[in-house]
């Protein structure tokens, strides 16, 4: 008898599937209005001028779009005013895709990935397929700091890529600048930080930074970037990253021809010139982000501050039971347990509308 060789690898088999927030759809039978402040969508819609660059654009499908990123990238440019080049960008079909293309790019088996929970799921997910080790340096409690001391400890020979997130999905923290650049003096050369900004229009701090000033120092760092959030386009998937330019052409070389499609290519374009939007939902956002701190004060329930579209609250009953509460209330919310944060519940900031019938639900459970 021939020996049994295992088909499936070893790391895939204990992969947790992603649990994402419930759509629409799945809850529709509930309730007449509901306010979807599960999923750090934009509250406002999207773009217009993404909107009607998939109208004008939505001809001719039988044909095949650009074979590259290049007109992306070159728009990209101008976007940052040419302070980062054309090279230094990978256009991907999604925030989360790129953070699958620096993953395959980086990590694999006998390799390590640094998190620090709570964060954003796919970093773990993504890596662990690949068979990366990850080793999670969680927050600090209870304000959720990064933990510098306990990462520069955690790096070895093995260690690839550190995970940093900014805004940070579900705790609305941030990491200063002074933090990072304490970092990087002290990380080795073979670890390539990855900094997640999905949401950094919202962020106001002002020590606040993206990787932008890091990677043209010439550091080893990668800005991550969607279109999903401020854009409005999360159905759209679209999103990129940009680094030096040996990294970026190194990324690059993994993007198959056509990755990007027609219409999500031609709305990214287009949204980039859509300054008069990104201002509107920047404002309602950090508008709307003072109005809940003084509600959420006034009623008594823990929170964290945010420089995101969304703030964590840690209810006083189970995040579950407070889900389902809310979700009759006619308001989706999120627990975030399988980001890390038991026990606490994300919910995006949405509309004075939206935001006033949270409070209102909010009220009836602490009254
Ligand atoms: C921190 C963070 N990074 C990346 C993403 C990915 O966004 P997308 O894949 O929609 O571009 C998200 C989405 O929620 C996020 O919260």
């Amino acid at each position: 008898m021939d020996e049994m060789i295992p088909i499936f690898k070893k790391y895939l088999e204990i992969a947790e599937p992603y649990v994402g927030g419930k759509t629409l759809d799945e809850i529709k039978s509930r309730k007449k209005k509901i306010y979807k402040l599960s999923s750090n969508e934009n509250p406002i819609g999207a773009s217009p001028k993404a909107e009607q660059a998939v109208k004008k654009f939505s001809e001719n499908l039988h044909i095949y779009p650009d074979r590259t990123d290049k007109r992306f990238r070159s728009a990209l440019s101008t976007f940052y005013n040419g302070e980062l080049s054309e090279d230094q960008f990978v256009a991907t079909p999604s925030g989360s895709e790129s953070i699958d293309l620096i993953v395959r790019a980086f990590a694999g088996e006998g390799t390590e990935c640094i998190v620090s929970n709570p964060c954003f799921k796919p970093y773990t997910m993504f890596a662990s397929w690949l068979g990366s080790k990850i080793v999670d340096v969680p927050l600090k409690e209870p304000d959720y700091s990064l933990d510098i001391k306990g990462i520069l400890k955690a790096v070895n020979k093995r260690t690839r890529l550190l995970f940093l997130t900014s805004p940070n999905n579900p705790t609305g923290t941030y990491i200063t600048k002074k933090e990072i650049k304490k970092l990087l003096k002290k990380l080795p050369k073979h670890v390539v930080v990855v900094l997640d900004e999905v949401y950094y229009h919202f962020a106001n701090a002002k020590d606040y930074t993206t990787a932008m000033p890091f990677v043209n120092a010439g550091h080893q760092m990668i800005g991550v970037n969607s279109f999903s959030k401020t854009y409005g386009l999360a159905a759209l998937r679209i999103g990129y990253c940009y680094s030096t330019p040996a990294i970026a052409g190194y990324i690059r070389q993994l993007c198959k021809p056509f990755l990007i499609n027609k219409l999500s290519l031609e709305a990214g374009i287009a949204a980039l010139s859509d300054t008069e939007f990104v201002q509107q939902i920047v404002d309602l956002i950090q508008t709307e982000r003072e109005y809940l701190y003084k509600k959420l004060d006034k009623i008594g329930i823990p929170y964290w501050k945010t420089q995101g579209n969304f703030i964590l609250i840690k209810p006083d009953i189970s995040a579950n039971e407070f889900e389902d509460f809310m979700l009759n209330e006619g308001v989706m919310v999120r627990p975030v347990a399988n980001f890390g944060a038991p026990g606490c519940v994300r919910v995006t900031i949405g509309t004075r509308e939206a935001n006033k019938a949270f409070v209102k639900a909010l009220k009836q459970l602490y009254k």
